[in-house]
């Protein structure tokens, strides 16, 4: 599974990128609306962060294909190579993906909210679909259920379009998905720590350190050897 980071928050994505597996950040305009600074400098930012190697995802704001391709471009030359722009999975954004592969822009469907987006966006040549869980449970669906039906469908017709889940609520979500084998998950920082914590473990440790402070006062085993 590939983790991404879902923020626009350079200071935080700083602080996690090197200590988790990262391997990228999602954004989209109401994440950037959530920073408040110029969009334009946060994405330099945020590229900063991450280095050049890791995946950045930005949104076009266009209403029509050209504008979005325009956009694309525009974004991808601001950001350098490992730029995914997100097309929303609306008409003119599946006009605007021949013109974005023939420039050799990668894309991430996002938007997605059904097996019927992801599949003409896969159609299209979308590098990753990105459907939206939570949003989805929000109006009484079962939001993990659609994504394993898109990674069904995908796997019955061999596609390669990546599914980059996103919007989560809980971590049984993605525990549920992981059995699915999902490709990636984006998911905010305090939620991607969240993965990571167990009381049991916090237990463990302290019951480790205890024993270990009584036996050697604490020292670690390059003053003992
Ligand atoms: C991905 O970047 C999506 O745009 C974002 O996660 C939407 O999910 P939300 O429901 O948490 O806003």
């Amino acid at each position: 599974m590939l983790y991404l980071l879902d923020t626009a928050n350079a200071d935080e994505i700083a602080r996690l990128v090197d200590a988790y597996p990262v391997c990228g950040v999602t954004t989209n305009p109401a994440i950037l609306g959530q920073e408040g600074a110029e969009p334009a400098r946060q994405l330099r930012l945020i590229r900063q962060a991450i280095g050049p190697q890791r995946m950045l995802h930005a949104q076009v704001t266009g209403k029509d294909a050209e504008t979005m391709v325009r956009e694309a471009l525009a974004l991808r030359d601001a950001v350098g190579e490992s730029f995914y722009v997100k097309i929303p999975a609306v008409p003119e954004g599946l006009r605007a993906m021949p013109a974005l592969k023939k420039e050799g822009l990668k894309v991430t469907a996002t938007a997605i909210f059904d097996t019927s987006q992801a599949l003409l966006f896969a159609r299209a040549g979308a590098d990753f679909v990105a459907p939206y869980v939570s949003r989805l449970d929000n109006i009484g669906a079962d939001g993990v259920d659609i994504v394993e039906e898109i990674m069904h469908d995908f796997k019955e017709y061999g596609v390669t379009t990546g599914v980059l889940a996103a919007s989560f609520r809980t971590a049984d979500q993605i525990r549920r998905l992981a059995k699915h084998g999902i490709t990636a998950v984006t998911v905010t920082p305090a939620f991607l720590e969240a993965l990571l914590w167990h009381p049991m473990t916090d237990d463990a440790m302290r019951r480790f350190d205890a024993a270990w402070a009584k036996l050697t006062g604490g020292r670690d085993w390059t003053q003992l050897l």
